[in-house]
């Protein structure tokens, strides 16, 4: 299989990810016109995740056959996960479906964010050696940590 990322370039991408994956978790506030855009910013980044994993799910099922452009989508993967840290500044609940009691479970929510980004680190160097079944397992557990996150502190559709 022909990757179009070299094994080096994959794994700067990945250290990259991974010091961003472990900056501070923000305290950071929000307020007036700011919080519509911090909730369309964090729902970009999650649209734009879909779409990766969307697109590695049909390449992985031979639907097409951009076997590769696995790498970069991996690579996009972890570099997007590593933006979690700072997509949920306080206040941005305001106006959203987000649940307030999501600033008051640190603990699960660092939890999710963390299974997230660490799944997300799995894909990508799986994809990066060309290991389809890593891939797809990963993509799997990172496709759990969404809808733990969406159940548990997303309101329903108004
Ligand atoms: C830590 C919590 C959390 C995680 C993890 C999470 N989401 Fe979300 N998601 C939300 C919330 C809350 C909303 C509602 C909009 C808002 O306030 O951000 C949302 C909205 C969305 C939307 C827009 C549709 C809507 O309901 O507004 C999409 C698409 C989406 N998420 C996809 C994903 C994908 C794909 C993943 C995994 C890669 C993911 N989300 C992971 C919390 C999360």
């Amino acid at each position: 299989m022909q990757l179009r990322f070299g094994k080096y370039m994959a794994a700067a991408l990945l250290a990259a990810g991974v010091l961003a994956g472990s900056a501070q978790a923000q305290e950071r506030m929000v307020e007036g016109e700011m919080v519509g855009e911090a909730v369309k910013y964090r729902v970009n980044i999650m649209r734009a995740m879909g779409a990766h994993m969307g697109a590695m799910g049909a390449i992985l099922q031979s639907k097409v056959e951009n076997k590769g452009d696995l790498a970069a989508h991996g690579a996009a993967l972890a570099g997007l996960a590593g933006m979690w840290d700072d997509l949920f500044p306080k206040g941005s609940d305001a106006g959203s479906k987000l649940k307030p009691e999501f600033f008051n479970d640190g603990a699960m929510t660092a939890g999710i964010i963390k299974a997230l980004q660490d799944a997300s680190l799995k894909v990508a160097s799986a994809s990066a050696s060309g290991d389809m079944a890593g891939v797809g397992q990963n993509i799997g557990a990172m496709g759990a940590q969404c809808g733990a996150c969406h159940k548990a502190y997303r309101l329903p559709q108004s």
